[in-house]
């Protein structure tokens, strides 16, 4: 069995090379499945990250009427065609996900095809699920799109915003660099909750220099290229002098930290997946928990500087393009399991004090052109933002 499998994230699209074939981001690392069960998970370790949570919003949703989504001329009702902020609740929705990862269709390079109307429904849907989002990368405009749609909608989402470098090309750091900065200044900072540099870069880093350990020479020559980028972005920060700290952290694959990288950021964003992992749904949450608690939260835990870690990607496919492509060992993609998935893990981790951005707000058919399989069915919502026939957790989250 294998520790960890990555999935693909949300790369500007030229970021990945061809793949060779469909599993080819899904290495396995290693093989210490032993201690995953073994282990006990330490007390004390959890991601303190709990604010006070209310939930004004729910309460006044229950009344509201469903919107009508036969249709894909309008996903969102507004009471006033012209103020996004008179957006009709949808008493399906509940806010009981600490966050989403969300990435706006039409965000890769180069044919970018967003536009604010879209982010802006999105982010009615989504303020109905969580305070919180998280964004891959900074290609199309995406940071003061999502900016702009919380401020025009009035919701309270604070975003942490992304900064997708590539190994090979560091004109991509700086090219979204400078639009994060940009937006910062546009837009303030009472909205953005972090700004993560790096996805998966050690994870494509190994791949792309024939090697499996994060922290082996080769893992470590990587580690300083990435942090050169996360030290950047600080003193980028920095010279802003804002009144507010914004942090700034990574995320990549579960089993592909670097400690040099972890003792470098205040944030690490770990994606978990155990469809990739070949776990069944029956163990899926459970699985996921104490991966992230033994090879995360433990070792970060272990750091100087006690970085916080997350869950960056976690949830479950309904779908698979292909009839052989919908299981992967025992993990099967259905409705039905992601419904299952839903059920036992975002309740259980809202009272764990973990803090989780689930995979995703909505389908991504890019991905599915691209890769095929599962890859673009992870939504909860469809990709014309039809929530999917699952009934959403209630009980809100911190
Ligand atoms: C949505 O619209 C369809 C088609 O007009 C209609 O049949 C259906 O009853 C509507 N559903 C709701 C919940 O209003
Ligand atoms: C769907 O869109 C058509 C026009 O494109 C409109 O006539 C119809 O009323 C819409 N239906 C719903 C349920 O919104
Ligand atoms: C939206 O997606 C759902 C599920 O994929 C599909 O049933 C529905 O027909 C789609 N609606 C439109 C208008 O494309
Ligand atoms: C997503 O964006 C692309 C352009 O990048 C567009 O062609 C497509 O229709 C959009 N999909 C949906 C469901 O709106
Ligand atoms: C906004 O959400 C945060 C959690 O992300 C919460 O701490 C805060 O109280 C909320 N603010 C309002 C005004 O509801
Ligand atoms: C997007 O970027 C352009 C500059 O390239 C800027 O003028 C615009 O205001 C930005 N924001 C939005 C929400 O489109
Ligand atoms: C934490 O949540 C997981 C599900 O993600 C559950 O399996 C586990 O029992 C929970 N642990 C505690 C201590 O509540
Ligand atoms: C699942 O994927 C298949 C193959 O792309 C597609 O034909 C089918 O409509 C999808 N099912 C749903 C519920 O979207
Ligand atoms: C899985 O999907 C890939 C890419 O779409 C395809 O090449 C492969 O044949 C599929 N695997 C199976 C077992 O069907
Ligand atoms: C996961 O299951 C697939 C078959 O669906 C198999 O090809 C793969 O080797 C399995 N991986 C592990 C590590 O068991």
């Amino acid at each position: 069995m294998p520790d960890y499998y990555g999935n693909l994230d949300n790369p500007g699209e030229h970021y990945y090379e061809k793949p060779r074939n469909s599993k080819r981001k899904w290495i396995i690392v290693g093989s210490i499945v032993g201690l995953l069960a073994i282990i006990a998970i330490g007390v004390g370790v959890g991601v303190a990250v709990s604010h006070k949570g209310k939930d004004n919003r729910s309460a006044s949703a229950s009344k509201s009427s469903q919107s009508n989504n036969s249709n894909n001329s309008s996903p969102v009702t507004q009471t006033d065609p012209n103020d996004p902020s008179t957006f009709v609740k949808d008493s399906r929705l509940k806010q009981s996900f600490y966050g989403l990862a969300y990435t706006p269709n039409g965000s890769q390079l180069p044919s970018c095809g967003n536009s604010l109307q879209d982010v802006i429904e999105d982010v009615q849907l989504m303020s109905q699920l969580t305070t919180r989002i998280r964004l891959y990368g900074a290609d199309c405009n995406q940071s003061a799109l999502v900016l702009e749609a919380i401020k025009q909608t009035k919701v309270n989402i604070s975003v942490f915003l992304g900064n997708y470098p590539v190994p090979t090309d560091n004109t991509a750091y700086t090219r979204q660099r400078d639009t994060i900065i940009a937006a910062i200044q546009t837009y303030g900072t009472d909205n953005i909750a972090g700004v993560t540099v790096g996805n998966e870069f050690m994870l494509n880093y190994l791949n792309a220099n024939g090697a499996q350990d994060p922290n082996s020479a080769v893992g470590n020559t990587g580690a300083q290229l990435l942090i050169a980028d996360i030290q950047d972005t600080v003193s980028a920060i920095q010279a802003l002098n804002l009144n507010k700290h914004i942090p700034v952290g990574t995320a990549d694959a579960g089993a592909y930290f670097n400690t040099e990288v972890l003792s470098a950021v205040e944030y690490g964003m770990s994606n978990v997946h155990p469809w990739f992992a070949n776990v069944s749904i029956d163990q899926a949450a459970a699985w996921t928990n104490e991966f992230f608690q033994e090879q995360n939260v433990q070792p970060a835990s272990l750091l100087s500087n006690h970085p916080t870690m997350y869950i960056a990607e976690t949830g479950w496919p309904s779908n698979s393009s292909d009839a052989g492509n919908e299981s992967n060992g025992p993990s099967t993609a259905s409705n039905a399991n992601l419904q299952e998935f839903l059920n036992t893990f975002v309740c259980q981790s809202n009272t764990n004090g973990t803090g989780y951005f689930y995979f995703e707000f909505f389908d991504e058919p890019w991905k599915d052109q691209q890769f095929g399989g599962v890859e673009g069915w992870w939504g909860l919502f469809t990709s014309n933002k039809t929530l999917k026939p699952i009934e959403i957790p209630d009980c809100p989250s911190p």
